[in-house]
């Protein structure tokens, strides 16, 4: 028996294997000419494979003289389909000057040399890939064989906390700064992962904060330490300690552990936290993953911002003796038009999701004096713009007893005190920094600016007034006409300060507003205008007369009776008093540099968009 050094080579074998054939297919031809009869022009050979260079198909020919294929490579390819058989069988070509459909010849000897040479090639190609698949086969088998081996090796370290060390008290991430140079036990989902030889160095996370941790010795030689991946949670114990100077880490400190469990695994390869999307990735990946961009940085940022920016609006009613109501989402009466009302069946009645709680806050008025509210509001209208949601938290007040400038000093100290509170709060006041650097509180008071002013400014700056019928051109405003989203915009960022925008046209606002005493054609409105954002609040001085109310409802087409609660307001003893909205979508927008609204949301919700 041949050794292995004996064994000719692959190449060798396939020369062979060529010289053979070319040998055998010469004497086959010789063979074949006979059984065809007179060269070529007697009844085709049904052995024979037929070759037409310029009829023929290598994709739809079967090598019959009927069908036959378009090169002698392919013929030998299709005909004898491994390196290894024997050619036996006579190829036969049709002359290329012939007119004759069956002057078939014999392929030439050249032509033959070349078809086998690519034959050759080809087997060549196929037997390399075979054995590049082979050689990946064998690497993907000794990498599970090592791979099983590191985990048998790793299943027999056990970890057990160490019950002669000092007392691990359970602390969360944001509130181990009092614990520094003490033992504590933290919980928490891994953020970052960074896995040297030597040390495993894990950012984690437990919302309150996040803490480096260092893992070294048998601590990363476990089972689970194998199958540690970002999101991955875990329970850590350890010394916390101060980084040391030149270094640092999240909070100034770092937890050198010396005990620590898996609690939950997370996906590895392409489900992998990471593989989905990074920060980076397209909005609308992030918005359909919401349910895990909460869990990355800004997002998460931005919601606590948030959380702090409800808790300061809170603070400072209450400081202002304003009490918390909670009207309810279910109504059955229109405050803002019915065009933006998302109607349902109620009980075979006909109600909607609120659009604002105005209308319930003047209610309250009399039993429980100033109130407000931070309720969902919701509006239909099909807006696709950065501002426009679908469902919105809506902080919404009403004050009694007031007049117009009463309301706006309101507003600006509402605005201002939760401003001042919220970078004032170690946590928030640094995210807000982080997320929109170099932001500062503004300046009192803010610019008050005439709704005619505002239209001879856009004027004065060529903002011109846009149709919503597209085909009709541009023009100058003029009074009267609403101040597109567009036009405000640019309006506010040439100012580029808050502004209060006031005494809208009646026309254009709802029928609750308070005429101005004297200008009756215009409102005692407002709305409070941010850079970069636009309008983030809109409020107005209320009718407090019953007969202008009723003329209210009359001119905008709204049916009183449904209003009946609402209208005995005026009866039973009224007052003035007025009101506004504030989306905190938008506040936030705005506070936090953000370019939609829609990042400002827990999960958003904007026309076509409900999920997650
Ligand atoms: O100007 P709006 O429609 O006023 C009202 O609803 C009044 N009834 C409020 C009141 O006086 N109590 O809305 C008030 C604020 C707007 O300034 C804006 O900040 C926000 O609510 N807002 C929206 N935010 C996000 N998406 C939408 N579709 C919004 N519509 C209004």
């Amino acid at each position: 028996m041949a050794t292995e050094a004996q064994q000719p080579t692959m190449m060798e074998q396939t020369k062979q294997t060529i010289a053979e054939l070319s040998a055998k297919v010469a004497d086959t031809l010789n063979v074949s000419e006979t059984a065809a009869g007179e060269k070529g022009k007697d009844a085709p050979s049904r052995d024979a494979i037929y070759v037409d260079e310029k009829t023929g198909s290598d994709e739809t020919g079967n090598g019959s003289s009927t069908a036959p294929f378009q090169t002698p490579f392919h013929a030998l390819l299709t005909s004898f389909p491994s390196a290894e058989v024997e050619i036996n069988r006579p190829v036969l070509v049709l002359k290329n000057d012939s007119t004759e459909r069956n002057d078939w010849q014999p392929i030439s000897g050249a032509a033959m040399k070349k078809a086998k040479k690519s034959l050759d090639a080809h087997w060549k190609k196929v037997k390399k890939a075979e054995q590049g698949r082979e050689a990946a086969e064998k690497e993907t088998k000794e990498k599970a064989e090592r791979e099983q081996k590191k985990r048998e090796e790793a299943a027999k370290i056990v970890l057990v906390e160490d019950s002669t060390k000092p007392r691990a008290e359970k602390v969360k991430i944001g509130q181990l700064e009092a614990h520094r140079g003490s033992r504590v036990r933290v919980f928490g989902w891994v953020h970052r992962l960074r896995v040297q030889s030597q040390m495993t160095f894990i950012t984690l996370r437990d919302g309150t904060g996040y803490l480096q941790l260092v893992l070294s010795g048998d601590l990363i030689k476990t089972l689970d330490a194998l199958d540690l991946v970002t999101e991955c949670t875990i329970e850590v114990t350890g010394d916390l300690k101060e980084v040391p100077e030149g270094k640092t880490a999240p909070g100034g400190h770092e937890l050198v552990a010396d005990w620590w469990r898996m609690i939950g695994k997370a996906p590895t390869g392409v489900d992998a936290y990471a593989s989905l999307f990074n920060e980076k990735s397209d909005l609308s990946v992030r918005q359909n993953l919401r349910h895990l961009d909460l869990r990355a940085e800004t997002p998460a940022a931005i919601m606590k911002v948030r959380a702090a920016v409800l808790s300061a609006f809170r603070a400072v009613y209450s400081k202002h003796t304003v009490m918390e109501v909670t009207p309810p989402c279910i109504v059955q009466t229109s405050v803002e038009g019915g065009a933006s009302l998302f109607k349902f069946n109620y009980y075979g009645q006909e109600a909607y999701l609120t659009q604002s709680s105005q209308l319930y806050l003047e209610t309250c008025l009399p039993s429980l004096g100033d109130v407000f509210c931070v309720q969902e509001s919701f509006r239909a209208e099909n807006s696709h713009t950065r501002r426009h949601l679908a469902e919105y938290t809506h902080l919404e007040a009403e004050l009694a007893f007031i007049d117009f400038k009463d309301l706006m000093d309101h507003i600006e100290t509402m605005i201002c005190e939760v401003v001042d509170m919220v970078l004032a709060d170690p946590i928030a006041g640094k995210l807000v920094q982080e997320l929109n650097p170099g932001f500062k509180a503004p300046a009192r008071p803010f610019k008050r600016l005439d709704y005619k002013d505002a239209i001879a400014f856009l004027n004065e700056h060529d903002i011109l007034f846009q149709d919503d019928d597209p085909a009709v051109p541009p023009r100058p405003h003029q009074i009267g006409d609403d101040i597109a989203e567009a036009a405000e915009r640019k309006m506010t960022d040439m100012l580029n300060v808050p502004i209060f925008l006031m005494n809208f046209p009646k026309h254009l606002k709802s029928f609750y507003m308070k005429k101005i005493e004297g200008d009756e054609e215009f409102t005692e409105s407002v709305d409070v205008l941010m850079p970069n954002v636009g309008e983030i609040v809109g409020g107005s001085m209320r009718i407090s007369d019953i007969d202008e109310l009723m003329e209210g409802y009359k001119r905008e087409g709204i049916p009183a009776d449904p209003y009946y609660w609402f209208t005995d307001q005026r009866k039973y003893g009224t007052s003035e008093h007025g009101g506004y909205g504030l989306g905190v979508e938008r506040f936030l927008a705005w506070l936090t540099n953000r370019w939609t609204v829609r990042e400002c949301q827990l999960y958003g919700r904007w026309p076509g968009h409900a999920a997650p």
